[in-house]
């Protein structure tokens, strides 16, 4: 038998923050791919019209409908090889029914769920108790039981750099970066190590991943950028603005019991409080990453100092695609 080649792909969920380097990234390798087509709901085809319209300029096809159609997803998955998943973590369990229209589908042979983290099952005492990983679990756990026939990769990114940058407001102390302030915010003594991914090397992996189908297939891929310490992080800051930055250490004690108290107060930000205890935690370390099996270099991916001189230039927000 032939080996399989994803052809038309359907991506859902491809309009969020990192859906839209996914996106972007599939229409600049589009030439690979027959037809790559987005789902995506009236409210944002409304609010994201000219963005929707300039990505049809570069091939994309879209559909607009309701991803809890049972009508509207069979119908959008009508000749789809493979489906990406990149929805918000509210549409998480969404996914469900997303899994089993794809295994009753005729067409969808491969599907990528939304994942682009922490690996949640890293290890088997503590990830499967994080609070953040459960509705991801829940997804890994239907898929064991009922996807006999659609293959299923998950792709594993560890924090995005561009966004880990950035502290959160009434969390602060776990981490990120005041340029106006030149404060430093340090989980510990910020000696410890962790694997990020840039948002764009996300829609890079993603496609290496479309590229390597026999080699991803039943996998949770880890990939990184760069494996750096947040120390490494303030030394290139300090490097690119040329002066001496404050760095604000708060002991791994002190953010778990600020985890504590978001949670308890139904705190959105609880969950990026604990992810970034996870990280600080060494949850993105691993004896080796996958990137060598998707064929990517690190001079094919963004590097620590690009991370950082895209964050003092506007970062993330000021992206345009
Ligand atoms: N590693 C990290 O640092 C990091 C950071 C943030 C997120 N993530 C992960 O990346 C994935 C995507 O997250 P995101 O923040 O990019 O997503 P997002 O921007 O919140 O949402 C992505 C899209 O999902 C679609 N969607 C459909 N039903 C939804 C529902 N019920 N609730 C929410 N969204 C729904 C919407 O697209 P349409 O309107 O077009 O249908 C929405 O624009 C998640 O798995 C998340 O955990 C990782």
């Amino acid at each position: 038998m032939a080996p399989f080649v994803p052809s038309k792909i359907l991506v859902v969920g491809g309009t969020g923050t990192i859906g839209q380097y996914i996106t972007a990234s599939l229409l600049r390798a589009k030439p690979e791919f027959q037809q790559v087509v987005l789902f995506t709901s009236p409210g944002t085809a409304h609010t994201k019209a000219a963005l929707l319209d300039k990505w049809r300029a570069d091939g994309l096809s879209v559909i607009v409908g309701d991803l809890t159609s049972e009508v509207d997803v069979t119908a959008a998955y009508e000749g789809v090889d493979t489906v990406i998943s990149a929805v918000g973590r509210g549409g998480l369990l969404v996914q469900l029914e997303l899994l089993r229209l794809a295994e009753a589908s005729p067409s969808v042979k491969w599907f990528l769920p939304s994942e682009y983290g922490t690996d949640i099952e890293h290890n088997t005492d503590k990830s499967p108790h994080e609070r953040p990983h459960q509705l991801k679990l829940k997804v890994r756990n239907y898929i064991r039981e009922h996807l006999k026939r659609v293959k299923v990769t998950y792709v594993v990114t560890g924090p995005y750099f561009d966004m880990w940058v950035y502290p959160m407001p009434d969390a602060e102390k776990a981490g990120g970066f005041v340029v106006e302030e030149k404060d430093a915010y340090v989980i510990g003594e910020g000696d410890g190590k962790v694997g990020f991914c840039t948002m764009w090397d996300v829609g890079k992996f993603v496609v290496a991943t479309l590229q390597h189908p026999e080699e991803s297939f039943g996998k949770a891929l880890k990939v990184q950028s760069f494996v750096v310490t947040p120390n490494e992080v303030v030394a290139e800051y300090e490097k690119q603005t040329g002066s001496k930055w404050n760095v604000i250490e708060t002991p791994l004690e002190d953010i778990r019991a600020l985890e504590a108290k978001l949670w308890e107060e139904g705190n959105p930000r609880a969950t990026g409080t604990t992810l970034r205890r996870i990280w600080a935690e060494g949850g993105t370390l691993y004896v080796q990453n996958d990137n060598e099996l998707l064929a990517l270099k690190p001079e094919d991916l963004e590097s620590l100092e690009v991370g950082v001189k895209k964050a003092l230039s506007g970062g993330y927000r000021a992206d345009v695609f």
